[in-house]
């Protein structure tokens, strides 16, 4: 039986792409040429962004926080709720100005708002100031469209409708030295009713493990030392490609790598946690106590509207057989407020599974209706008080369990990874527990990429902060 082996962009044309890098880097020769970032969306748009960062990098370009200096503006776009679209338009009609001011610089428009139709004519139209627009399936090509932009005035557009092939080897920047981020598998196929994801991303592609562990230990010889892998379901990783391993197999792969301390993964669908997944989050000594685990809504009813493929009760016995195989473990979640046709009584169940489960934290959403979705279509839409009474109610009983749990930590000696100075404070050092609990404390930058064991003297809703004692 012939299987299929996971479909990688012809290396010819990465080549191709690293002669555009080159050309570039060429005409950038003895000037200061500078670029901006901006990133709208997920991790896996903050992945993609960093790849960007890699190509400008490579071409001679280096990074500033100021657009007002960028040679090179790219918004790197996000569609899955309206107000991230909103918030798009917005900065790219403040860059009218600068254009016109300086019609030398290039704007570009990435992402996955530039894969529906009706974005990209609406961009076409209203934004005659965006130089390219391109979208998720050929991000790799950004080079070669750099370069037809800067040697001409036309405008550039490039969207690919079908699923790209998974290109390896293009140049990657990442953020932060302590921790990165490493997409496993691109797309997905579940096509949850409210969700514009699969639409966007296409059908979900897996990368080869070697690719992967390659990748995780070059981040490891270079001083990294903790990986999240990204997939909007990495627990149908490799099922595409034949490799016969599961995402259980590339945890154990991963986990060998040396270097690498910590190992963090989102996101799992409930509807295929395995007991093999949860037996190797409990054997790999390096995969960390934490299980984001979207439940979306309490009730089985929404639940079956929104095809998620499990209920209240499948979702409860999930959270039992992990927490008796990991009893340390936490659980953070997603939850959708308002979806079409959402009662009280359905409500108070998403209320319900709160107290049951007792999330660490939870993301929550109001319900935003994409179009092209499912339930878009949906006659029954709650109305925006209803949705946002219910979403403050939400937030107070989560927010009263955070700091609950966030209590419990009081006084006990926990073990931090310091990721480097906190945003919030000039003096202090921030990290987090196994647990993913944000952790701030006194420290200094010698610290940066060890693990060093605080206690915790205080306690917030959403951090804690202590001092270090080792
Ligand atoms: N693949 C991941 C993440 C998808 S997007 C997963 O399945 O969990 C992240 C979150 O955005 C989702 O979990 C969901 O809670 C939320 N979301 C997606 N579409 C939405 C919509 N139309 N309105 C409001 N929230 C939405
Ligand atoms: Fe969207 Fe569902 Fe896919 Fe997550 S699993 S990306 S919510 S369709
Ligand atoms: Fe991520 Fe938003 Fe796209 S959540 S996958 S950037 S639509």
């Amino acid at each position: 039986m012939s299987e299929r082996q996971t479909v990688c962009v012809p290396q010819e044309e990465i080549l191709k792409q690293k002669e555009f890098i080159n050309s570039i880097k060429e005409l950038n020769l003895g000037r200061l040429k500078k670029y901006s970032v901006t990133t709208f969306g997920c991790q896996m748009n903050e992945n993609d962004s960093e790849r960007l960062a890699g190509m400008l990098s490579d071409m001679g370009y280096t990074e500033t926080e100021s657009q007002k200096d960028s040679d090179v503006i790219i918004y790197n776009t996000c569609c899955v709720r309206e107000n991230a679209e909103l918030k798009v338009y917005g900065h790219l009609g403040a860059l009218k100005r600068l254009k016109e001011e300086r019609p030398e610089i290039t704007i570009a428009v990435c992402g996955c708002m530039m894969q529906q139709k009706e974005v990209v004519e609406h961009i076409k139209r209203k934004y005659r100031h965006v130089d390219i627009i391109f979208g998720t399936h050929n991000l790799y090509k950004f080079p070669e469209l750099l370069y037809g932009s800067l040697n001409s005035h036309d405008r550039i557009i490039d969207i690919w409708e079908t699923t790209g092939a998974v290109a390896e080897g293009m140049p990657i920047q990442r953020k932060q030295g302590v921790k990165a981020f490493v997409t496993v598998m691109y797309g997905c196929n579940n096509y949850c009713s409210y969700c514009i994801v699969p639409y966007v991303r296409g059908r979900e592609r897996s990368r080869s493990i070697s690719d992967i562990v390659n990748e995780v230990s070059m981040l490891g010889q270079h001083g990294c030392k903790e990986v999240t892998l990204l997939g909007q379901n990495v627990n149908s990783f490799g099922k595409d490609a034949g490799q016969h391993l599961s995402f259980a197999k590339l945890l154990s792969e991963v986990n060998g790598v040396p270097g690498i301390e910590r190992i963090r993964f989102m996101t799992s669908h409930p509807k295929d946690l395995t007991d093999e997944l949860i037996y190797a989050i409990r054997d790999c000594d390096k995969v960390c106590p934490h299980l984001h685990l979207p439940v979306q809504s309490g009730s089985t009813r929404i639940l079956n509207e929104m095809n998620r493929k499990y209920s209240k009760e499948h979702y409860l016995g999930l959270v039992e057989k992990v927490r008796s195989a990991i009893p340390e473990i936490a659980f953070t979640t997603d939850i959708i407020v308002g979806f079409p046709g959402e009662t009280e009584e359905d409500f108070n169940e998403t209320l319900d599974i709160l107290e049951r489960v007792r999330f660490d934290s939870a993301y929550t959403f109001l319900y935003s209706k994409r179009t092209g979705t499912p339930a878009a279509k949906n006659a029954v839409q709650i109305p925006e008080e209803v949705k946002k009474l219910r979403f403050e109610r939400l937030v107070e009983v989560q927010n009263r369990i955070s700091r609950e749990i966030n209590l419990s930590y009081m006084g006990t000696e926990t073990e931090v990874l310091v990721e480097g100075l906190s945003k919030s404070s000039d003096a202090a050092f921030t990290g987090r527990t196994g647990t993913n609990k944000v952790v701030n404390f006194k420290g200094s930058s010698e610290m940066e990429g060890s693990v060093v064991t605080v206690k915790i003297e205080e306690v917030h809703t959403w951090s804690l902060e202590g001092k270090v004692i080792r």
